[in-house]
């Protein structure tokens, strides 16, 4: 079967349904192809911390509602060496700037909901998605849909197909530059129906490694544990991880932890990862498909947020017969803003956790370094506004790397 739309939105994760919902509200046709079911991406379990710019994105997506009344506004973060905690006053420090915990799990099903309340074009279980002629003036994505193949002719296909898709894997090697940190870890979370130990978040650095309580509701917590990579969540029994929670988290965090059976516990890896430019002809990346973050900034989805802000106003721009400038700038404009999370997250991973080559001098650096932050209003500052989230005006004017 034969098709045309303006925009084709490979994935169907925050990125590509967000892109969709924007640019329905501006009036422009688009179609989303998503590999995996309906169920399945609803139930996949990822981070939960918004920035302000992405819930104002959520809301002039016209997904905001049940954000604003479930979203639970956190003000303050917390860091702790060897379980000794201090705050961070987020709002205080950022004229006023907070984040909202909301999980990725509920954004997505917002969407999905708004999407099917307008009856999108939005089709689950695309199977071999394929990419053509991205180079001409007129690209094409072929799928096969419940047996059927379809071949959907547009003006421009958005890659939000995350780190593993089929649209970075459709540019030439030549055409892309790829920049990468592995890190000799993962996270093993855990997600429990309990009270969470703290009203705010614990990024803890411990000797035995990196520990993080965060939530997701007054009565949903989620935390992580810092393990090497051969590790596996079958070595992980709840009472030993929650054990191990206990012990990194410190005596006081612990006295307020409730434990329960796990609903979900899986281990992640961690990496950085970027792929220059976002953009090969009509073809333009956003979110997961683009870059990877280390989760300890929580910054992936609010990256995959202002991408698609970004691609979203120049695709609007040109598709109601305007100019290309949005668009030649795309890739430009969304790469500054996700270098410097990348920067942010890559410094609080070295910052927090326990590197294998790690002696007691690099321990002490990092000891000493929490201790400054903890001492000095000026370096609480420096985390504050990275944590929030960087005004986009920061993004602007800089110097691009060769
Ligand atoms: N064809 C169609 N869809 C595909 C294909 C393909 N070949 N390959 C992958 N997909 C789908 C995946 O099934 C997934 O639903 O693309 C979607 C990509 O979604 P995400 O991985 O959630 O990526 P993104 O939307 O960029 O969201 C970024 O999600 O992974 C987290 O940390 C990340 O929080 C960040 C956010
Ligand atoms: C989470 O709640 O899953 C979470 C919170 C903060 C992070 C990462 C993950 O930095």
């Amino acid at each position: 079967m034969r098709h045309r739309t303006q925009v084709a939105v490979i994935g169907a994760g925050p990125a590509g349904l967000l892109l969709s919902q924007l640019l329905f509200r501006a009036g422009i046709d688009c179609v989303v192809l998503e590999r995996r079911s309906r169920a399945h991406v609803e139930a996949r379990i990822r981070a939960g911390v918004l920035e302000q710019g992405t819930v104002d994105l959520l809301d002039r997506a016209g997904v905001g509602e049940r954000l604003r009344r479930e979203g639970l506004p956190h003000h303050g973060v917390r860091l702790a060496v060897d379980g000794d905690a201090f705050r961070i006053d987020l709002h205080g420090l950022t004229g006023g700037r907070s984040v909202t915990v909301y999980g990725q799990t509920e954004v997505t099903q917002d969407l999905i909901r708004a999407h099917r309340d307008r009856g999108a074009a939005l089709h689950f279980g695309a199977e071999e998605v394929a990419l053509h002629d991205l180079t001409s003036g007129a690209p094409s994505v072929t799928y096969v849909h419940e047996g059927v193949p379809h071949r959907l002719s547009c003006d421009y296909v958005a890659g939000c197909d995350g780190y593993h898709g089929v649209a970075r894997a459709s540019v030439p090697a030549e055409a892309l530059r790829v920049f990468e940190r592995e890190y000799p870890f993962g996270w093993l979370g855990i997600l429990a129906d309990v009270p969470p130990c703290d009203s705010e978040l614990i990024y803890s650095n411990h000797v035995r490694g990196f520990a993080l309580a965060s939530m997701r509701s007054p009565t949903r917590s989620r935390y992580y544990v810092q393990v090497p990579l051969t590790e596996r969540p079958e070595n992980w029994p709840d009472e030993r991880l929650w054990d191990e929670l206990a012990v990194r988290l410190g005596p006081g965090a612990a006295a307020r932890m409730t434990r329960g059976p796990a609903i979900e516990k899986s281990i992640a890896p961690l990496r950085s990862f970027v792929a220059e430019p976002m953009r090969h002809g009509r073809l333009f990346l956003a979110g997961d498909a683009a870059h990877i973050v280390p989760p300890t900034g929580a910054k992936g989805l609010n990256l995959a947020a202002s991408d698609v802000g970004f691609l979203a106003e120049a695709l609007i721009e040109r598709l109601a017969g305007g100019s290309e400038a949005g668009l030649d700038a795309y890739s430009a404009r969304a790469l500054a803003r996700v270098w410097m999370a990348e920067r942010f997250s890559w410094w609080f991973t070295g910052l927090t956790h326990r590197f294998p080559d790690m002696d007691g001098f690099a321990r002490r650096m990092q000891v000493a370094e929490l201790n400054y932050i903890r001492a000095s209003e000026t370096a609480r500052a420096t985390v504050a506004e990275n944590y929030v989230g960087l005004p986009l005006a920061y993004a602007a004017g800089g110097r691009d790397a060769r």
